[in-house]
């Protein structure tokens, strides 16, 4: 399976940011792994006309193609402006925006439907790992959020800590590992063969520094990478560290 670097630059980057795409591109014309970004929603189309190898997609799309959703983007809107992936349930998204399973699964398979890849996060709240509940939070997490038919090919699994996006905290290489097996496990008992090829990436606080450890734990196929994704220099050592591992 093809290792995948995800940057997810949140409400973040202007069209100077742009730039930072575009180095990532000419440092790594032909990346060992897949490398993909996700701008803001305005920077897509833009993105996606220098990005070269750098695959470009949104943070979020509606469930529905089109219609009375004001401030609202679809996913062929998506596809039509150049993005290729989607983060889908991120839990800023299912915080900010009460985003439940049942919304985050319907978005997956519009996502799926316009011809983009879904990229579906799942994570525990800090609480929820001290009361012992992050398998169960997680399992049910990916049981809800991801759709029926889902494959390979058109869905990548985040495993997102809450507690680790953006506070400089990671959980330990074990803890890591206990989820990541877990989230196979899952997968290969609703999929099947298929449940074995969806690439799973660990997200939250990853750096050019904590990356290679993290890369080196069984079942991690990448990051998604917020804040060390916006610069060039910082994402592309985490990419080196997986072109490495
Ligand atoms: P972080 O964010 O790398 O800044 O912790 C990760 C994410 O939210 O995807």
């Amino acid at each position: 399976m093809r290792r995948l670097a995800a940057g997810n630059w949140k409400m973040n980057g202007d069209g100077a940011a742009l730039a930072e795409i575009e180095a990532l591109a000419r440092a790594r014309p032909e990346p060992g792994v897949d490398v993909w970004i996700a701008p803001p929603a305005t920077l897509i189309h833009r993105a996606a006309q220098l990005a070269g190898p750098v695959v470009v997609g949104g943070q979020d799309a509606h469930p529905e193609p089109s219609g009375a959703h004001t401030g609202d983007v679809s996913a062929p809107m998506l596809r039509e402006a150049g993005a290729r992936f989607v983060i889908l349930g991120h839990s800023e998204r299912r915080q900010d925006h009460e985003e439940d399973d049942a919304l985050v699964r319907a978005k997956a398979r519009a996502a799926i439907e316009a011809g983009l890849v879904a990229l579906v996060c799942v994570g525990e709240a800090e609480a929820e790992r001290r009361a012992g509940g992050t398998l169960g939070v997680v399992g049910r997490q990916l049981a809800g959020s991801v759709p029926d038919g889902a494959t390979a090919g058109t869905l990548v699994v985040a495993y997102e800590p809450v507690w680790a996006i953006g506070t400089g905290r990671t959980p330990t290489l074990d803890q890591i590992r206990e989820v990541h097996a877990h989230l196979r496990e899952r997968l290969v008992a609703r999929f099947g063969e298929e449940g074995r090829g969806v690439r799973l990436l660990y997200g939250g606080s990853v750096k050019p520094d904590n990356a290679a450890a993290i890369f080196a734990v069984a079942e991690v196929n990448g990051a998604l990478v917020g804040g060390a994704s916006l610069q060039a220099a910082e994402f592309g050592a985490i990419v080196e560290a997986l072109e490495r591992a």
